[in-house]
Parts: C-alpha cells; structure tokens; sequence
C-alpha cells in the first residue's frame, strides 16, 4: 500500500521541527527529522576526525552511521548523541557540508525508510521537492528571520545558555544563504507546495493550519 507523507519544508528555525512533530502526534504518524541525519554525519566528522573537505569521507562514514530513533531520543553506536548534535557548531557544520551531492546521496534512501505505515511527516529543506516528491501534502514553512532569530534565542536560554543575538542573526542569515544558493537540492518551495508564513502565529496555529490543509484535500 501507499503510504502517506507530509513534507515540510523552511529555513533554519522556522518551526518545522516542533510543527512536524505535532503533527505528527495528531495523525498516529511517524516523524523524520531529516536534519538530525545531516548533524548525524557532521557529528561523526568531528567525533572521528574526519576531514570535511574528503567529501567521499564524509558520505561513507554517513552512510555507515548506525542510528536508531526512538521516542525523541537519537543514539549513534549505542551513545545518546539528541543534545550533542543540537551544538551550534554542530548544526554549523552540517550546513557546510549539506551542499555535497555525495553526502545528500548517502542519506537518500536512509530518509525514504522512514515512510513506514500509517504515514509520515518529514522536515527539512528538500523533501518536497528531492527526497518525497509525491508527497500528499507540501507545506513551505517560511518566517521572517527576526521572528526566527528571537525562537533560536528562546530556545538557547532554555537550554541554559546565554545567546548572543546579534551573532545568532548572523549565523540565521548564513545559513539562510548557504541552504538557499547551494546548486543541490537547494531550499525552495516545491512547486505544488502550501507556502505559511509563521512569523505571527502561535505553534498551535500553525499546527492547525496544516491540519487544516491536510483536511481539505481528502
Ligand atoms: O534543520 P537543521 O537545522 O537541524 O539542519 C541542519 C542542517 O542540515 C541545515 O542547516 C541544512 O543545511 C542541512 N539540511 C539539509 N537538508 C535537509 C535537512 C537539513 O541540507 N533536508
């Protein structure tokens, strides 16, 4: 049978995590974070020293990356890597080396495994349009970058942090850039996709507006 698939897609810190997972909650589904799979391989760069510029590297090592998923929780070779791979430098190098065709290749078919039944919701920057292009429903989450800086900042402080908002703003606009320029699987709304703009809604909203749209097109 056919199994089902929202695609949710957006810059950095537009929600689509937390909007994906809801989501998902609400339909019995599955989730994919597709990003964690990206910090996944810049963790194991570092974490082995593997040279970032030996692209072929660095898609080997994905590819032999032995992952499990499980209730929130990401374990990479048996160790509970969830927070490890949320480090700013972390999710800065995986933006650095997402650009690398080989690297986007070693996670295809890792991703395309998660649309187990009764259905999956999947974020990130390409699964509208790369990894799930007949998904049932393709959401572009957008938010403006201030709206998104100030989420980055909550979510620093409330991992104890003291953020540096100027320097988060920097660091957003970057990877804006990087995600958006990149000649691969670049971020940009698939062509039948739903764009919603988040700067001024509520997660609940926002959630309810994807509901909304998955309603109204059975
Ligand atoms: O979404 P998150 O910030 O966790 O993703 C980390 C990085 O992985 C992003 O900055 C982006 O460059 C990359 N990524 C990607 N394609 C995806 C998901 C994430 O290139 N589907």
């Amino acid at each position: 049978v056919r199994v089902p698939v929202i695609a949710i897609d957006g810059p950095t810190a537009s929600g689509k995590g937390t909007v994906a997972a809801r989501v998902a909650a609400e339909l019995g589904w599955h989730v994919l974070d597709s990003g964690a799979l990206y910090r996944l391989a810049a963790w194991t760069v570092l974490d082995n020293n593997i040279n970032a510029n030996d692209i072929a590297a660095v898609a080997l090592a994905a590819r032999r990356m032995q992952i499990r998923f499980d209730d929130g929780q990401i374990m990479l070779a048996g160790q509970d890597v969830t927070e490890l791979i949320r480090q700013e430098h972390v999710g800065n190098l995986a933006s650095r080396l997402a650009p690398a065709a080989p690297l986007r290749e070693a996670l295809l078919e890792r991703q395309r495994a998660f649309r187990q039944p009764p259905g999956l919701v999947a974020d990130g920057r390409d699964m509208g349009t790369v990894v799930f292009p007949d998904a049932d429903l393709k959401i572009f989450l957008l938010a403006d970058v201030q709206s998104r800086a100030q989420r980055r900042c909550q979510q620093l402080r409330e991992r104890g942090l003291v953020p540096d908002e100027q320097a988060v703003l920097a660091d957003l606009k970057e990877r804006d850039f990087r995600d958006t320029d990149r000649a691969v699987a670049p971020l940009k709304p698939a062509d039948d996709a739903h764009q919603l703009d988040s700067s001024r809604l509520t997660v609940e909203d926002t959630v309810a507006a994807v509901m909304s749209l998955w309603h109204k097109r059975l």
